[in-house]
């Protein structure tokens, strides 16, 4: 019924009416000719999708003038980046990643989806499910970092936050997977820089999370920008075509990420722009992101079918794609916003508390010398909250922020006030600037600008700040990267801590007072001197962030967040991820560098607890197994510790020998679970045949060999309890 109403539509629809269904504009409230261009185009049915309008009336409007005032009364799809949140805006999701609870991400995108669904909105370009494993690229930021495995789990989570049970449920919209595919690979880390992959890595690391993302249901996934192994990803068939739909039975749209139809120009490897938008339809793209104040690719299809360079069929068969769409998201009923209805969604109070709890859920303690934290509230009389991060909302929030609700953002100074109330004296500096980046990103300059940064005086801020921490008993700092420097465009060659922050944290350590740093950030950053006594990783951790870093602080809630990537010693070790191949001269493994052990800072999985854990009685439920045949593997967790606290039990495991050679460790299985002092949970995880296969290049397909796995479980990607099995045909 679906694709008979889409193809009744398809067959009253012009050439330059098609064409135009399958191209989505830029519609900035900020660049009034840009908006009165677009609109135009909207207006003569000839725009399909628009997306950056969030103000629920405007989108009322001008869906109003798509099904009222266009010939064929199709209403618009609007799509927008809800990458962690609306209004109420959750951590960043390289934080979701570390909370290891895909349960929390489907909730966060969840409350996003409401919020956006609300509005007027239909559609997320998210979760982006791209692997990083160079922290130097900033994008890292928006997926789950370097693992294949959790990162799979993060998609599908996603996915179902967003979409709900399935595409159309009430108060969710489409999530839109991205950006297919390998994106993360960038070259040296530079952002849109050219990524060549080994077919091994594509297969088994870059393409998981994609593959995990269509099974979940996704009704869009996005094509990326770059070349990927010399083709670029958004006029490569093989990928669009024959990977995502072919393989892997994807029924959706493909979108290009901004310009990339148009860009196959910019790539040499269209002809001309003409060629370009030939080139991105028929390798799979259904339709073109159009570049901001751009020429649109897609707008010279109806030339290039009158030419015979494309067929009625093939035009078609995108336009169905995307009309299939709307009528499975229901706009031909219900294409108009209820603003006042909307505003009660935003104020739902719960959205808030999932916020907050998703917060306290990430933080990852990294350090915590001596028992520091938590801080008992009777003890500590002052604090110094200190450093360029500890109040600003914006940074508290992240990138990818456009539509948030300031007054309820928490600071972390703002959450420490709420917490200790009047009892305790609480004082402020910023210490220093987040300085300037060299070259300004996207999200400063343009239509998408954030208010400039307020600056203090750094040589005056740092005096004061040192006053201030030596006549409290504690010193907080809040130190990192600016909102700006994580994110698109938001490339870094290294990870000190950006402007004169260094020289702060020496400056209030030279006290001799505790000091607790509090990182934002989303990729590590070198900490150089004298050691904090307790160093947490609190990401950007959204609206409620303040608040939850108080709960985590004082210890009302115990922070059980878990690297999502290897944090390096040096940023000239990375990529350094955990699952590398066993290589030659294992026994020198960790002196690949003359200067420095090649082992990181703190491995994947790494993140401490204010209680102690202890793992015992790994048990493999059989000694030998037949291909094909799950194994069912437990270990014992007990809470050794006098607080309740959480503990992720991970899994990894380890194939010896086989068709092709394989990481030294792999990730296959995480349960985060909450204990009491004294309590002690057996944690069961089941060895699938898919867990146990995977992609070799020399026989180009999935293979399952006859060999044996060690299994290891512990706290981290460290982990020393091992046992091992034997696969092998009876
Ligand atoms: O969704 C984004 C994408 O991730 C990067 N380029 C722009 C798109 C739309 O804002």
């Amino acid at each position: 019924a679906v694709r008979a109403r889409a193809d009744a539509l398809i067959a009253q629809m012009t050439p330059e009416e098609k064409a135009g269904q399958i191209t989505q504009y830029f519609d900035f409230t900020s660049a009034p000719d840009e908006a009165k261009r677009v609109t135009g185009e909207m207006a003569a049915g000839r725009a399909g999708s628009l997306l950056f309008v969030t103000d629920p009336a405007e989108l009322d409007r001008l869906q109003h003038i798509a099904v009222e005032q266009t010939r064929l009364k199709i209403p618009l799809l609007f799509g927008f980046d809800v990458i962690h949140g609306l209004r109420t805006i959750m951590p960043v999701p390289i934080a979701m990643a570390a909370s290891w609870d895909p349960k929390l991400a489907e909730d966060g995108q969840s409350v996003a989806a409401s919020e956006a669904r609300a509005i007027g909105l239909h559609w997320a370009f998210a979760p982006m499910v791209d692997i990083a494993r160079d922290p130097r690229w900033g994008r890292i930021v928006e997926g789950a970092g370097e693992d294949p495995y959790l990162g799979s789990a993060m998609a599908a989570a996603q996915v179902r936050g967003f979409q709900g049970a399935y595409i159309g449920s009430p108060g969710h919209i489409i999530a839109g997977p991205k950006h297919f595919a390998g994106y993360g690979g960038a070259l040296g880390g530079r952002d849109y820089d050219e990524v060549n992959l080994s077919d091994s890595e594509l297969w088994n690391v870059y393409l998981k999370p994609f593959k995990a993302a269509v099974d979940a249901g996704a009704g869009n996934i996005m094509s990326a920008y770059m070349g990927l192994n010399g083709t670029p990803a958004s006029g490569n068939r093989w990928l669009l075509t024959d990977v995502l739909r072919k393989s892997w039975g994807f029924k959706g749209f493909v979108v290009t990420d901004a310009g990339a139809a148009h860009d196959l120009m910019t790539h040499g490897f269209a002809a001309d722009n003409q060629d370009a938008g030939v080139r991105a339809l028929t390798a799979g793209v259904d339709m073109e992101m159009a570049p901001p104040f751009g020429e649109s690719a897609f707008k010279t299809l109806p030339q290039s079918l009158a030419d015979g360079k494309i067929t009625t069929a093939q035009l078609d068969e995108a336009v169905r794609t995307v009309l299939e769409t709307k009528i499975r998201m229901g706009l031909f009923e219900h294409p108009y916003v209820d603003v006042k209805a909307a505003q009660r969604v935003l104020d739902d109070p719960d959205h808030r508390v999932t916020a907050r709890i998703a917060a306290e859920r990430t933080a990852v303690l990294l350090r915590n010398e001596g028992g520091l934290l938590p801080l008992d509230r009777k003890g500590v009389k002052s604090i110094a909250v200190l450093g360029p991060l500890a109040d600003s909302k914006r940074d508290t929030l992240g990138p990818w922020v456009f539509d948030q609700n300031n007054d309820e953002t928490v600071t972390v100074l703002a959450g420490i006030k709420a917490k200790v109330g009047a009892g305790v004296r609480v004082d402020y500096s910023a210490g220093v600037s987040i300085p300037p980046r060299m070259f300004p990103s996207i999200f400063e300059t343009g239509p998408m600008a954030a208010a400039p940064r307020v600056t203090v005086d750094d040589d005056t801020e740092i005096q004061r700040a040192v006053k201030l921490a030596r006549a409290a008993d504690i010193a907080v700092l809040v130190l990192g990267e600016g909102w700006s420097m994580a994110g698109e465009q938001a490339s870094r060659s290294s990870f000190d801590l950006p402007g004169r922050q260094q020289e702060l944290l020496d400056a209030v350590t030279a006290t001799g007072k505790p000091v607790i740093v509090l990182l934002m950030s989303a990729r590590p950053l070198e900490l150089k001197g004298r050691k904090p006594q307790a160093l947490m990783d609190i990401w950007y951790p959204g609206s409620q962030g303040g608040a939850a870093v108080a709960n985590l602080l004082f210890g009302e809630v115990s922070p059980g967040g878990k690297l999502p990537y290897t944090w390096p010693r040096d940023i000239g070790q990375v990529p350094l991820p955990y699952a590398h191949l066993t290589s030659f001269q294992p026994k020198t493994a960790e002196q690949r560098y003359w200067n420095e052990p090649n082992s990181p800072l703190y491995p994947f999985g790494y993140g401490l607890s204010y209680s102690t854990f202890a793992f015992s009685n790994l048990r493999i439920d059989k000694a030998r197994v037949a291909l094909n045949e799950a194994v069912p593997v437990s270990v014992d967790v007990k809470n050794i510790g006098a607080r309740k606290a959480d503990e992720v039990a991970q899994l990894y495991i380890h194939q010896r020998y086989g068709t092709a050679a394989r990481p030294v460790r792999e990730l296959k299985g995480f349960q985060r679970i909450t204990l009491n002092p004294g309590e002690s949970r057996t944690v069961h995880f089941l060895l699938k045949p898919e867990d146990l296969s995977y992609w070799a290049s020399s026989t180009r397909s999935f293979v399952q060999d006859q060999t044996v796995f060690d299994v290891f479980a512990g706290d981290d990607s460290t982990a020393s309890l091992t046992g091992s099995f034997e696969v092998k045909q009876p």
